[in-house]
């Protein structure tokens, strides 16, 4: 018993951003809770690597400045595998594969980027959307989560939001049910969103794929995206 307490191991410092849905919530009956298929995932990497995760909220942009300053041991974001975050942070393997959309209410007349020029598109700060729309010279309304960008679009603030698929595919599934379309965005490419970790950590790394490698020879990686993605 004592052997057992001594060799305890540190906590799993995970940072989110807990606006993610259907990755990573909070749902208004369970606010201590985090919820969503990458919540289920690092929990069960945790489990794997016998460490106790302790899931820490934050905007979205203020992530990857903890995992680089060593606050936070690992990203559990959503967070899409770039080359210019790998400058900065170590990514583990890859769980989903995702892509932008445009997602706008029924009968707004868009069909593709050029359609936004002189309208207000909502974004995410930090995040891979924010990044195109800019870069498409897009005039933008940035929000801190990704909850605020939704509910903007909700009241009629922007015309259009730039978000990951699965996100946008969650909520048409869900509260935005007969009132919005997903539009396509031809010129951009598949995202691949993993979790990522500090730069000097190779050893967590290691790790943590170990232990995704060994939940989808289990089946429990399998399991967890049924039940989050209907697939
Ligand atoms: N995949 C996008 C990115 O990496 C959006 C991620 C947003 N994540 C979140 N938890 N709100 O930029």
């Amino acid at each position: 018993q004592d052997k057992a307490a001594a060799e305890k191991k540190e906590p799993l410092r995970v940072a989110t951003n807990a606006t993610f849905v259907p990755f990573e919530f909070k749902d208004d009956a369970n606010p201590e809770d985090y919820k969503g298929f990458e919540m289920d995932l690092i929990k069960a990497v945790g489990k794997e690597l016998g460490r106790e995760v302790q899931i820490n909220n934050l905007p979205f942009s203020g992530i990857i400045p903890v995992i680089q300053q060593g606050d936070m041991d690992i990203a559990a974001a959503g967070m899409t595998m770039t080359q210019e975050r790998a400058k900065n942070v170590l990514f583990a393997a890859p769980f989903y594969e995702s892509k932008l959309v445009i997602l706008a209410p029924n009968g707004s007349g868009i069909t593709s980027i050029d359609d936004l020029q002189g309208k207000t598109v909502a974004v995410q700060m930090g995040t891979t959307g924010a990044g195109y729309a800019e870069q498409k010279g897009l005039n933008i309304k940035q929000f801190d989560h990704n909850s605020e960008l939704i509910m903007d679009l909700q009241v009629g603030g922007a015309q259009a939001g730039i978000l990951d698929k699965p996100v946008a595919d969650y909520f048409l599934a869900q509260d935005g049910k007969g009132k919005y379309e997903i539009i396509d965005i031809p010129d951009t490419k598949s995202e691949y969103l993993a979790f990522a970790l500090n730069k000097n950590n190779t050893e967590l790394q290691k790790e943590v794929n170990a232990a995704l490698a060994k939940l989808k020879e289990t089946g429990e990686f399998q399991k967890l995206y049924k039940q989050w993605f209907n697939t």
